[in-house]
């Protein structure tokens, strides 16, 4: 089962990408690809640029990722509340091409922060718009207190429960719908 995993941040070290990555080696024969959305700089959207410019294929070569995968783990980086604005300006642009973004593919949304919140109100900003977007939400799971529960020198999360929900998360993912 071919996984596109990335943490929706640009952080160099950015701990949503180490969720996601980790989550992904979780799904039963997972074929991982691990994105870095730092590989899809683009200029923040307008429609007045976008009539200028066309679609730059960036936003192009994000949302074909997207449809090369079967299934798809997103975890999500919270900034004031929300999504960062690297994620948002290059959801934007790819939703130009579909709205449907996550092209009705079997999904994962995490999301992670270094404090007790676990990043809680940008995933339900996420979960509410799944099926708007295309998501087919299999799971969702907010992992509070990241540095307290992830070892990164071997890029395991290493605590009990937060190990059991994103193990279940991953084991839903790889589900078959019986049609
Ligand atoms: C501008 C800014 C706003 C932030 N706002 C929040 C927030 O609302 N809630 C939260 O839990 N963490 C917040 N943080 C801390 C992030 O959770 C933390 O930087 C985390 O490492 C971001 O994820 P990343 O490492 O995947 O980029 C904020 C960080 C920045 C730089």
């Amino acid at each position: 089962m071919k996984i596109i995993a990335f943490g929706a941040s640009t952080s160099k070290k950015s701990i949503n990408k180490a969720l996601a990555q980790f989550t992904a080696t979780l799904v039963p024969g997972a074929e991982i690809e691990v994105l870095d959305l730092r590989d899809y700089d683009l200029p923040i959207f307008n429609t007045d640029l976008e009539q200028e410019i066309g679609l730059p294929p960036a936003a192009r070569a994000f949302f074909d990722k997207i449809g090369s995968a079967e299934g798809v783990i997103v975890s999500f980086a919270e900034h004031n509340g929300s999504y960062s604005a690297a994620y948002k300006n290059l959801f934007d642009w790819a939703s130009r091409i579909d709205q449907k973004v996550y092209q009705n593919k079997p999904a994962v949304f995490l999301s992670t922060s270094p404090g007790p919140g676990g990043a809680g109100s940008v995933l339900a900003s996420a979960k509410g718009s799944a099926g708007f977007f295309g998501a087919d939400l299999r799971a969702a799971v907010s992992v509070p207190s990241f540095h307290d529960v992830f070892d990164a020198a071997t890029g395991h999360i290493t605590e009990k429960d937060a190990l059991k929900d994103l193990t279940a998360a991953a084991e839903a993912l790889a589900l078959q719908e019986v049609a």
